[in-house]
């Protein structure tokens, strides 16, 4: 039985009261005008398979105002998921909690059969490919938006690198506080950076694995992305997903850069062990305490890796333009939906299942062949969910074999048929 979500309970989910929903064997078009719930209810699935938001890392945000205002901010998501041969419920809940200090904040809980899980455990359990307009920002923004995505990526199948990623974002909360810490309080009292010494085994342990997971995940997507790209462009234009690690020990020559494509950068050599990788770190971190402690936070590390959308053009050789910088808005938008195309395509190869895709709304920014080559794929996965405000945005042979619901203030019509 290939995976597929069957049935969607929300309550106080932005602007959702209460939402029960039976969802169609057909790909589903949720249709209605601007601020109805589109992106919402593809945010609730997103949530179930991730553990977080795509839009917000605030998970209050998500919590229908009423039901904050009235006092009782709750909120849940709850999925039954036919996953191989098995039925699966999963469920988010969000809750305000009073802390022993007194101080108020959100708990989220994650449960699986009704059994709390931790977020690494939701890897596998239900996957899905998500493809928002903000996703651009992937390319133009922020460096924190690339991690983010890709540490997303890599949760959602592998429960061990989700693992090191907690593990490794903990370590780096206590080391900074500790480093701080050493800057303030204990300053001139002689505080003792060794303290620092089991955060820093921890970040070392952890981040070999963070970085080394990380770099196999782009190597993977540069490679079917820039396939995609060539082939939406026609050729006019190839891509390059260019990791560059915060942390390596094996920094290679700048000649390598400069002697063009296949002399890329691909990591430390073969020879080099993870064991070496971590005493490599390890030292790092030690190296730098001095300067760590005076500006109470940890500079070195997979927590500011960088990755880069790199494009050329057959007709300019090796010449290479950084598309997060230079990129015309289009080519941005097409590196984007190259990049989530190859993600699909990993992910397929990762679990040897479809993954549910969630569109929302992205048709409406892509040329004719961008939006063919875009819904042929949905007709090569089990289940799909797409947003629009302009139903013409679809051919009417796709309308024809689609579900169209509206969505209009919280509430989804079901039943319409294309
Ligand atoms: N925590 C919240 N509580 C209640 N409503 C919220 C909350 N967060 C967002 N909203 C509102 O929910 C509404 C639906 O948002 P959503 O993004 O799902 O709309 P949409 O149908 O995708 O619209 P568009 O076509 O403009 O993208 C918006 O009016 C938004 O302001
Ligand atoms: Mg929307």
């Amino acid at each position: 039985m290939p995976m597929r979500i069957r049935y969607l309970s929300l309550t106080n989910f932005r602007n959702y009261a209460r939402l029960e929903l039976t969802l169609p064997q057909r790909p589903l078009i949720l249709h209605g005008s601007n601020a109805q719930g589109k992106t919402s209810l593809l945010e609730a699935i997103y949530l179930l398979a991730t553990g977080s938001s795509p839009l917000t890392p605030l998970d209050r945000q998500i919590v229908k105002w009423e039901a904050e205002a009235e006092g009782l901010p709750y909120t849940r998501v709850w999925a039954e998921v036919a996953h191989r041969a098995r039925i699966l419920e999963i469920e988010a809940i969000l809750e305000k909690k009073t802390l022993s200090t007194g101080t108020v904040r959100m708990q989220k809980t994650i449960k699986v059969d009704r059994a709390r899980k931790r977020r690494a455990d939701l890897a596998g359990l239900l996957n899905v490919v998500l493809f928002v307009p903000q996703d651009v920002e992937i390319v133009a923004g922020p460096p924190a938006g690339r991690r983010r995505y890709l540490d997303d990526t890599l949760c959602q199948v592998n429960a061990a690198y989700c693992d090191a990623l907690e593990q490794y974002t903990e370590a780096l909360h206590q080391r900074n506080a500790a480093l701080r810490y050493l800057r303030d309080e204990a300053a001139g009292a002689g505080g003792d950076p060794s303290q620092l010494a089991p955060f820093e085994e921890i970040l070392a342990r952890e981040g070999v694995v963070v970085a080394n997971g990380r770099r196999e995940l782009i190597d993977a997507l540069s490679q079917r992305a820039d396939r995609i790209h060539q082939h939406l462009t026609g050729g006019a234009e190839w891509l390059r997903l260019d990791y560059q690690p915060n942390f390596d020990p094996a920094t290679p020559p700048a000649l390598d850069y400069q002697m063009g494509l296949n002399m890329s950068y691909h990591g430390p050599p073969k020879g080099i062990g993870a064991a070496e990788l971590v005493s490599a770190f390890q030292e790092a971190l030690v190296a730098r305490r001095q300067d760590e402690i005076a500006r109470g936070t940890t500079l070195t590390g997979p927590h500011r890796d960088e990755m880069r959308f790199m494009a050329g053009s057959p007709a300019q050789g090796t010449h290479e333009v950084d598309l997060g910088t230079y990129g015309s808005r289009g080519q941005q938008r097409t590196a984007v939906l190259s990049l989530k195309l190859a993600e699909l395509e990993w992910m397929k190869e990762q679990t040897r299942e479809s993954p549910v895709l969630l569109f929302d709304e992205v048709l409406a920014e892509l040329d004719a062949t961008r939006r063919h080559y875009l819904l042929s794929q949905v007709n090569d996965v089990e289940q799909a969910l797409l947003t629009a405000t302009d139903l013409d945005m679809f051919s009417a042979d796709f309308r024809e074999q689609a579900a169209l619901w509206e969505v209009k203030g919280g509430i989804v019509k079901t039943g319409e048929e294309g």
